[in-house]
Order: structure tokens, then C-alpha cells, then sequence
């Protein structure tokens, strides 16, 4: 399996294969919607906010995942990783833990402090997330299940509160996603 950073001309191929993996897990309305956001972040998303990556297996996407930025008031360099998707047929196989740890080693090279993501905490804690509370840094919206809220700092330093509120990228800035 070959990882790497996604390319624009690969749109296409990425919608699909969000929109497959998310109706197959929680069904059809779901798959379209986050299918729909994967397009919108790499159409709408500045080039320096965005990252993605792919798992390519024999010339085939079959997992992908994006990072965009999270600004707050303070000048901290933090990104928030949504959505991830590995295709139904090659879960369960370490592709998803070895796509995140990737995504993440990446934005460690580049001076990223701080990654945050909006999930499953079990899931995550295998990458090194953990749970935080919208005390400590806020979300950009209230969040329906807060229990979710997870972040990893990537310098070993300690995870400090944020005052303020925090912003994410045009895609994500609909309470539909929180
Ligand atoms: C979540 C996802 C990206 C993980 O990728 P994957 O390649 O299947 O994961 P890996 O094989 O690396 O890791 C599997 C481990 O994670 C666990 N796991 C996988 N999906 C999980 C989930 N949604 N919740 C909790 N644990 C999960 C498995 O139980 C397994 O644990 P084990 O190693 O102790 O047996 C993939 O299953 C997927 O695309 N799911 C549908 C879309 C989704 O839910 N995306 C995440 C939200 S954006």
C-alpha cells in the first residue's frame, strides 16, 4: 500500500469513495452528505488550510483523509482532522490507523502544534487522540455529542486551554457536522 498526498484531478474518485463508505455504514443520506463535504473542502478550502492524504493499492484510492485549520485568536498552528473514510472491503486491515498516522507524521514535519478531531474516542485513542472538554478549547459549534471531542498536541508538550473562540474552514462551518 502507497500513501501520499491526494491530487485535485482525484475529486471525482474521492466523492465516490466517501459517499460508498458512509452509505454503507450509516446509510444513503449520509453517504451524500459527506460525500458532498469532501468536495466542498478541497473546492472551497485555501491550499495552505487543507491537507489530505490517500491509500492507493494496486493504482486504487481505497482510503482518504482530511485535515483543515482551526483558528483561534491566538496565533496557534492547530488542524482538525474530518472526515476519513477507508473502503468497505479493506477495513479492518490497519489502513485507517496507518492513513491518520501518516496524515498526522506530515503535519508533525510541518509545525503543526496541535490536531483535533470530532469521533469516536475509542477508535482514536489507538492514534493518540485523547478526550478534552469544550472548556479547555471550544468547538466551532456546540457540539452534540461533546463526549467526542478529542485532540493530540504534536509537540509533547501538554494540551492548555484555549481562550476564545476557535473557526474552522468554510465546509465544515454548518452545525449539521457538530
Ligand atoms: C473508521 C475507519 C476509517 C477505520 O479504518 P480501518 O482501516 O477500518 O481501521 P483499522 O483497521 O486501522 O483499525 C481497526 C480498529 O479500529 C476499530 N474501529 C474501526 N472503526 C471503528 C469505529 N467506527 N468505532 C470504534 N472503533 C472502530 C476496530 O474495532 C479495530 O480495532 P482493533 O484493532 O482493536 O481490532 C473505517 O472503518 C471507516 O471508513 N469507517 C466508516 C467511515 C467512518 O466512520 N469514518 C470515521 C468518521 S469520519
Amino acid at each position: 500500500m502507497k500513501l501520499s498526498s491526494y491530487r485535485q484531478s482525484d475529486a471525482t474518485t474521492i466523492n465516490l469513495l466517501f459517499k460508498r463508505v458512509f452509505s454503507d455504514s450509516e446509510g444513503p443520506a449520509e453517504g451524500a452528505l459527506i460525500g458532498n463535504l469532501v468536495l466542498e473542502l478541497i473546492e472551497t478550502t485555501q491550499p495552505e488550510d487543507i491537507f489530505g492524504f490517500v491509500a492507493i493499492e494496486q493504482t486504487i484510492i481505497v482510503g482518504c483523509i482530511f485535515f483543515t485549520r482551526l483558528s483561534f485568536m491566538t496565533p496557534i498552528d492547530a488542524f482538525i482532522l474530518s472526515p476519513v473514510a477507508v473502503h468497505t472491503s479493506y477495513q479492518g486491515q490497519g489502513v485507517g490507523q496507518k492513513l491518520i498516522n501518516f496524515g498526522i507524521d506530515t503535519l508533525r514535519k510541518k509545525g503543526v502544534k496541535l490536531v483535533f478531531t470530532y469521533g469516536d474516542p475509542g477508535f482514536y485513542a489507538k492514534v493518540g487522540f485523547r478526550q478534552i472538554t469544550e472548556d479547555v478549547v471550544k468547538a466551532p459549534f456546540k457540539l452534540t455529542h461533546p463526549e467526542g471531542w478529542l485532540c493530540q498536541s504534536l509537540d509533547d508538550t501538554e494540551i492548555e486551554a484555549i481562550p476564545g473562540n476557535v473557526n474552522c474552514v468554510k465546509a465544515l462551518n454548518n452545525p449539521r457536522y457538530w
